[in-house]
């Protein structure tokens, strides 16, 4: 995709598409009120005439519009006039793409970013402008067969500014902006394939894949004997009943010489069935996503190699795939972390604090600045926060206040959580040093303590993912979040932002 930035009229420029928008009670954006004034009030008739509307997800395609050289006019609403912040700007321009998806538009000039946004910057407005429209125009269909239908053959998207004062941050906008939209697009991809094709190998060989060529990324995947000689009892348990060899991921990216590394720990459970403890049959098919915090990591990855910042992160994925069988692990039995906490299986299905346990004790050779562990984690996490927002869990408050920040910039929400003593304490075991579940109130909370206990001396967080990574229903598919979350907290961290 190509990028431009320019302060020509939206009338004057020959584009394949301006989106302009249109408030309530008649009021036009800039764009919109340059194109009616070039065409001598076609948008107020047609606004008169109910022909646009100025509700929030609606779009009207106008055609060969007099007086103005583009080829096309999308009039996206816009709604009420004093709101309109991010949400409602990425709404706009996410009807526009929609309304544009199925025409063979190359170009499009976003003049929506003329617009005034609420507690935004010209640098967000053009991010949330690429990472919108790339999230409409995303398809999975690798595992469909026959002729499949050619895609937008969208190739460049320019955006509208009023002051050449700020060309510079709309353009750096765009760019994070098509790096994030890159690592969504990866993480999506992974997310949707099936289990029987993106196994713990097929992570691995990703991995690879996205450090072949970068002189700044290795990857290094260790085996299952590796695994045993390190002592990842508690990772082995879960795979132990599978026949899909389990792989630890371990790719580096350095770019801020000695600097401490950033690391970022995604749950790569590549199939959920719940083991021994096996889950009810409905929409046990969605269990494939129970590697998005792994697919996250490794999308963010992809995004913070592509805008070259200038910082260390280390990505650590425990791979493995969770089964029932006649080797698996059963309920009641005791397994040796490798931290050389003992802990009691008590349930199967809670699998993914067993392979993150691991996977954290083994990230402390790197002597973190700070380390996160991205998790569809429980079901618990989903009646809690429902599908809108993760749970940010953190050992101390400056942490948890700087990804709720990021969070918020980025418009992949999440809310803080609490850790705790009281809730810690329901995960004893008359048998072994801890259990692995935490009893029937505050299973998110319980989860998150559970991993509390492997982060000793470390500056440490957790976001539980289990609600925002995939949606199900009719737009059942991945969603690629926490990408947007985590590349805004590392460009920040970073110092990569304007
Ligand atoms: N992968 C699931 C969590 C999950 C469930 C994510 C539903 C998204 C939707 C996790 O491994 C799991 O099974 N957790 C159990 C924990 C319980 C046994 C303490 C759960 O949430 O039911
Ligand atoms: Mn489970
Ligand atoms: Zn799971």
């Amino acid at each position: 995709m190509k990028y431009f930035t320019t302060t020509s009229k939206a009338s004057g420029r020959a584009a394949d598409c301006v989106i302009v928008g249109v408030y309530n009670r008649g009021k036009l954006g800039a764009g919109a009120a340059d194109i009616d004034a070039a065409s001598k009030g076609v948008i107020r008739d047609l606004i008169k005439s109910g022909d646009i509307s100025s509700e929030q997800g609606r779009c009207t395609v106008l055609t060969q519009v007099n007086g103005v050289k583009a080829k096309r006019v999308a009039v996206a609403g816009l709604g009420k006039s004093g709101s309109f912040d991010a949400i409602a700007f990425r709404k706009a321009v996410a009807a526009s793409t929609r309304a544009l998806r199925d025409t063979k538009t190359k170009q499009i000039l976003n003049a929506l970013t003329l617009e005034p946004v609420k507690a935004c910057s010209a640098y967000y407005i053009a991010r949330h402008s690429v990472e919108a429209i790339s999230d409409v125009l995303y398809e999975f269909n690798q595992m469909k067969s026959g002729r499949k239908k050619a895609p937008m053959p969208l190739a460049s998207i320019g955006h509208s500014i009023a002051k050449s004062g700020d060309a510079a941050q709309t353009t750096l906008g765009a760019e994070h902006g098509d790096a994030i939209a890159n690592g969504v697009a990866l993480a999506k991809d992974l997310g949707n394939l099936p289990s029987n094709i993106c196994t713990p190998g097929y992570l691995a060989r990703t991995a690879k894949k996205l450090a072949s060529g970068n002189g700044k990324l290795t990857t290094q995947i260790l085996s299952e004997s590796d695994m045993k000689r390190l002592g990842m009892g508690s990772l082995l348990s879960v795979t132990a009943g599978s026949v899909e060899p389990a792989k630890f991921i371990i790719m580096k990216y350095k770019n801020a010489g000695t600097a401490r590394p950033y690391v970022l720990v995604g749950k790569g459970v590549t199939f959920d069935s719940g083991g021994i403890s096996l889950k009810p049959g409905a929409s046990m098919d969605e269990m494939k996503y129970d590697m998005c915090g792994a697919a996250s990591v490794i999308g963010t990855m992809a995004a913070l190699t592509r805008m070259k910042l200038a910082i260390n992160v280390n990505v650590v994925v425990p791979a493995v795939e969770n089964m029932p069988s006649g080797t698996a692990t059963k309920p009641g039995d005791i397994v040796k972390s490798m931290s050389g906490q003992t802990i009691e299986v008590l349930n199967t299905d809670a699998e993914g604090r067993l392979i993150l346990c691991d996977a954290l004790t083994y990230s402390k050779r790197f002597k973190p600045e700070a380390i996160i562990d991205v998790a569809t984690l429980t079901g618990a996490c989903v009646v809690a926060l429902g599908n809108h927002r993760c749970a940010i869990y953190a050992n101390n408050d400056p942490l948890q206040d700087d990804l709720f920040a990021a969070a918020n910039r980025s418009e992949d929400l999440g809310w803080p959580m609490p850790l705790g003593e009281q809730y810690a304490a329901q995960l004893k075991s008359n048998f072994a040093d801890m259990a692995n579940i935490g009893g029937p109130g505050g299973g998110s909370v319980t989860a998150a303590c559970f991993l509390g206990k492997y982060t000793d001396g470390m500056n440490w967080a957790h976001l539980d993912i289990a609600g925002v990574a995939w949606k199900s229903g009719a737009q059942k598919g991945a969603t690629g979040r926490p990408v947007p979350l985590l590349s805004e907290y590392l460009l920040s961290s970073a110092g990569a932002l304007p």
